[in-house]
Formats: C-alpha cells, sequence, structure tokens
C-alpha cells in the first residue's frame, strides 16, 4: 500500500470521497443556511478530466473505493459519463454516491447501466410536510420513489441517512426501524454534526445511546451486529427483521482511528478529515503543471499532517470550516 496515503498512525486511506458539485436542489436545515452558500466561481471547480486525472493517481497508489458526492451529484450533467470513466480504473473495487434522491429514479437504469455499486439516500423524515420543513423545498414523493425504485434494481441493502435532531425528528425513530423490518434497507441515524452555518447547538444533538434507549421502548431485543473495520455506522437489527439499522456516532464517540477516508472538494481541495480546516489545493498543482510524483508528494505530506483524532465535541463546533456543502456531504471521516 502506498506509503502517500498511509498516515502517521498507520492507517491506509483506501477510501476517496469526490464531491462532484457544489450545487444542490435542496436546502437542508442542518447542510447550510437558509440562503445557500456562495459558490465557488466556475473556472476554480475542478473538470472531468482534472477529476479523472485524480481519481487515477489515488486509485493507482492503493484508493479502493470511491464515493462520489456534493451538493448533490445527481444534478452534474456529465454524472453517467464520469462513473463510467472510473468503472474503467483498474483496482477500484467499489463506486458508491451519496444523494438527495431528488433525481434518482429517472436516473437509475442509467446508473444501473454504467456500472454504480453502492447507493446511500438522504431521508430525514417520513411526514411529508416535515421532510419538506427539513428539507426547505418539496420532493418527498419523489425520493422515495427513488427509494423504492433502487431497492427493485437491485441496491440492497440500501442506506438511508436520517441526521436526528432534537425538536424536528427524534420522535419518528421507532418509524424508521419499522420501515426496516420488510425492506432491506440500512436506516442510519446521523448524530447531528456542527459545520458553518448550520445553526448547530449541542442540546439539538440527540446521541446514539438516547436514540438506542428511545427505540429499546418498543424493540427491546434490538441487536448489535458485528460491522465492517472502517465503518462509519455501529450496527444493529431487531430480530426477524428484513433489514438494518445504523447509528453513525460522529459526536458522541468518534471512529476516528480506523479512519480510511480522503476527501476531494469540489474546488480541488484535499480534505484529509471531515472536521479539519487544513486543507491543500490539488487543484493549483495540477494547473501549474506538476507531476503526478510531485502531486504525491504533495499528497503524501497532507495525509502525514492528518491528526489522530478530531478535536473533540467542543471544539469542533467553535471551528471554522466548510458548511458541509461545500465539504461533500457523502463525507471523509475525522
Ligand atoms: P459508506 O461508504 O456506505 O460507508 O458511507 P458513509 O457512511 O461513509 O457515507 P455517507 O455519504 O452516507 O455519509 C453518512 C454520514 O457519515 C455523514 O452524514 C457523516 O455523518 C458520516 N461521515 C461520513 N464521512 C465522515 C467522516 O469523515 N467523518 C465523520 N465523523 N463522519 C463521517
Ligand atoms: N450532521 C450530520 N450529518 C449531516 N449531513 C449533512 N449535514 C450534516 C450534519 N450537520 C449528512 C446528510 C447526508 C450525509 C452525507 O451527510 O444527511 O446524508
Ligand atoms: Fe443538499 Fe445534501 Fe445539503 Fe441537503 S444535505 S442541502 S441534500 S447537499
Amino acid at each position: 500500500f502506498s506509503s502517500f496515503l498511509t498516515d502517521g498512525f498507520g492507517r491506509r486511506h483506501s477510501y476517496l470521497r469526490i464531491s462532484l458539485t457544489e450545487r444542490c436542489n435542496l436546502r437542508c436545515q442542518y447542510c447550510m443556511p437558509e440562503e445557500g452558500v456562495t459558490l465557488t466561481p466556475r473556472a476554480q471547480l475542478l473538470t472531468t478530466q482534472e477529476v479523472l486525472k485524480l481519481a487515477r493517481l489515488f486509485v493507482y497508489e492503493g484508493v479502493e473505493k470511491i464515493r462520489l458526492t456534493g451538493g448533490e451529484p445527481l444534478i452534474r450533467p456529465d454524472i453517467l459519463d464520469v462513473i463510467a470513466e472510473l468503472r474503467k480504473l483498474e483496482g477500484l473495487k467499489s463506486i458508491g454516491v451519496t444523494t438527495n434522491g431528488l433525481n434518482l429514479a429517472k436516473l437509475l437504469p442509467g446508473l444501473k447501466q454504467v456500472g454504480l455499486d453502492l447507493l446511500n439516500v438522504s431521508l430525514d423524515s417520513l411526514v411529508p410536510a416535515k421532510f419538506e420543513f427539513i428539507v426547505r423545498r418539496k420532493g418527498f414523493h419523489k425520493v422515495k420513489e427513488g427509494i423504492n425504485k433502487a431497492i427493485e434494481m437491485g441496491y440492497s441493502p440500501l442506506k438511508v441517512n436520517c441526521v436526528v435532531i432534537r425538536g424536528l425528528n427524534e420522535d419518528e425513530l421507532v418509524d424508521f426501524v419499522a420501515w426496516t423490518e420488510k425492506n432491506p434497507l440500512e436506516v442510519r441515524f446521523i448524530e447531528y454534526m456542527p459545520f458553518d452555518g448550520n445553526k448547530w447547538n449541542f442540546k439539538k444533538m440527540v446521541s446514539c445511546q438516547e436514540m438506542l434507549d428511545g427505540i429499546r421502548q418498543k424493540w427491546p431485543d434490538l441487536e448489535p451486529l458485528p460491522g465492517g473495520q472502517a465503518d462509519t455506522a455501529k450496527i444493529f437489527r431487531v430480530p426477524g427483521f428484513q433489514g438494518r439499522v445504523g447509528f453513525i456516532t460522529s459526536m458522541s464517540d468518534h471512529f476516528c482511528g480506523s479512519c480510511n477516508r480522503l476527501r476531494l472538494t469540489a474546488d480541488g481541495n484535499l480534505k484529509v478529515c471531515l472536521f479539519g480546516n487544513a486543507e491543500v489545493s490539488l487543484r493549483d498543482s495540477l494547473r501549474s503543471g506538476a507531476t503526478d510524483q510531485e502531486l504525491l508528494e504533495i499528497i503524501g505530506a497532507a495525509v502525514g499532517r492528518k491528526k489522530k483524532h478530531h478535536a473533540g465535541m467542543f471544539s469542533i463546533s467553535q471551528m471554522k470550516n466548510r458548511p458541509m456543502v461545500l465539504i461533500g456531504t457523502a463525507s471523509s471521516r475525522p
């Protein structure tokens, strides 16, 4: 495995998250302010050729999984071409997309055809009016249609991401769990994380333990299942249910020790930690003619500076970071 992708704590970074756009057709409250965010001028965003060139370099060095994120990756006009080109990279074992699901139903046949392996869809409420309040736009039924169709097309287990916010949707956890009874879903409850402009505060965060306690009032036999070493979620199941339930505990119990992720932002910065604000521009190096070796040295130096774990709940809530929509809603770990 490449020394450029191995950090000072021996973590091997075999998972790259690439943000394909800063734009989004929703305005989720936990992700960005109501007025949206200032978008990077087009000339400063990576071109498709630059994305592919960097992806090729990372895969050559040992990246085995690429997840495409945004903003909303499925609004990128050439999304199918990007996936088709990535598919050609020898050594890349899986390609995933994290989407808000709005455009999913209509794009699914194309996605399947170009060989998309993994799909994660965000859905924070099963009540249409509440969904629309959280995302500040319409579209509940389109997202549900996308999820159902994806299951029919064999995306299993399809992961559903639900950011849990006190006073908004924590009363729906049992309904989400009930949804896993007859569907091959992995519903993942995510602890609310602080990012610039998302009005996070400690009181709005519901910890995994509190979620578990609530769910166990209805299903006392909810049982833990073994998970993959570098998974973000701790996985559980109600015995007899077809699907599973996961908890992403970035706040109450970080999983930095097994982190295997790097992120590339749409404007071409390498971000070695979701909660880190040290970024390095690969775009500028590419555009000033850096050779592959020079690029690798820049990447290796950034990976080498990666911290052992994120700075803790209080510090990251005070820290200057990007809003989530500009980091890549499909993320890399702290
Ligand atoms: P898989 O590839 O299926 O494992 O997906 P994932 O869980 O890594 O990514 P997804 O895009 O579905 O993101 C779901 C949630 O995972 C995000 O809301 C984050 O809460 C969390 N997550 C993703 N990447 C990171 C990360 O680098 N650090 C932390 N702390 N959380 C992350
Ligand atoms: N806290 C936790 N999860 C978040 N996401 C976006 N913003 C936040 C936040 N502040 C989630 C989205 C998406 C995933 C990739 O990141 O719901 O599913
Ligand atoms: Fe868009 Fe995703 Fe942010 Fe929601 S979480 S506004 S869907 S980028």
